[in-house]
């Protein structure tokens, strides 16, 4: 897909406040820091269409941007970040648990995952969470050019035997690097694919 415009719409700090449901929509989430900000503008090819930061915990408001003009790219705070008080976390936690279930638009969730780490318990019961609310998700590794490439494939197999545990299908799974410009194109042909809303 060839990105002709992609423009911010607004933040939103409830589901009822995002933009009218009217065209598909497709959302970025994952732990604070995993780099769902910067994925979004590699594939945008735009510097700072999304906010990115070192510090984790950058984007705390759902943020809608209009692709093409015809489907939203949803960017969400990340969950799990351990710095904010527990009750930050868990309004953080409600709003997107809201949002989640309740944005009609809503074609597919992209759980990014930090592609150096092991399989972590707060992702792996966030992706049992989705299964269990019947909520469509693909998996995308992140930050692919931080690990030489026998160490990335290694890391990408532990999870797929780790997901095996529990999952009888393995979801989507894209692998990528926002630094490098790597995977963005084969989430845009996922998004071409399935955006006849
Ligand atoms: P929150 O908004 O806090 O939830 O974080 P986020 O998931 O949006 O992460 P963000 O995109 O802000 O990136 C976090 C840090 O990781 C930044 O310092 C980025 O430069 C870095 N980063 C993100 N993607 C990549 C990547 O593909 N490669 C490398 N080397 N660094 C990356
Ligand atoms: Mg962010």
């Amino acid at each position: 897909m060839q990105i002709k415009t992609a423009i911010f719409v607004k933040s939103s700090g409830k589901w009822q406040e995002c933009p009218e449901p009217e065209i598909p929509e497709y959302a970025f989430i994952g732990r604070s820091n995993v780099g769902k900000s910067s994925l979004i503008n590699a594939m945008m090819n735009h510097k700072d269409l999304a906010k990115t930061s070192q510090t984790p915990g950058k984007t705390q408001l759902i943020n809608h941007f209009l692709v093409n003009e015809n489907w939203y790219l949803t960017d969400l705070p990340g969950y799990g970040y351990a710095k904010v008080s527990k009750s930050l976390r868990k309004d953080f936690e409600k709003l997107i648990t809201n949002y989640i279930l309740n944005r009609k638009n809503l074609v597919n969730l992209f759980v990014l995952i930090d592609i150096r780490h092991t399989p972590q318990k707060i992702d792996l019961e966030f992706m049992e969470w989705c299964g269990e609310n019947g909520v469509p998700f693909s998996i995308v590794f992140t930050k692919l050019d931080k690990l030489k490439p026998g160490a990335a494939d290694r890391n990408v197999e532990i999870y797929k035997a780790k997901l095996l545990e529990t999952w009888e299908e393995l979801p989507d799974i894209y692998i990528t690097s926002a630094e490098k410009k790597v995977g963005g194109e084969e989430i845009l042909k996922f998004v071409e694919k399935t955006n006849d809303y």
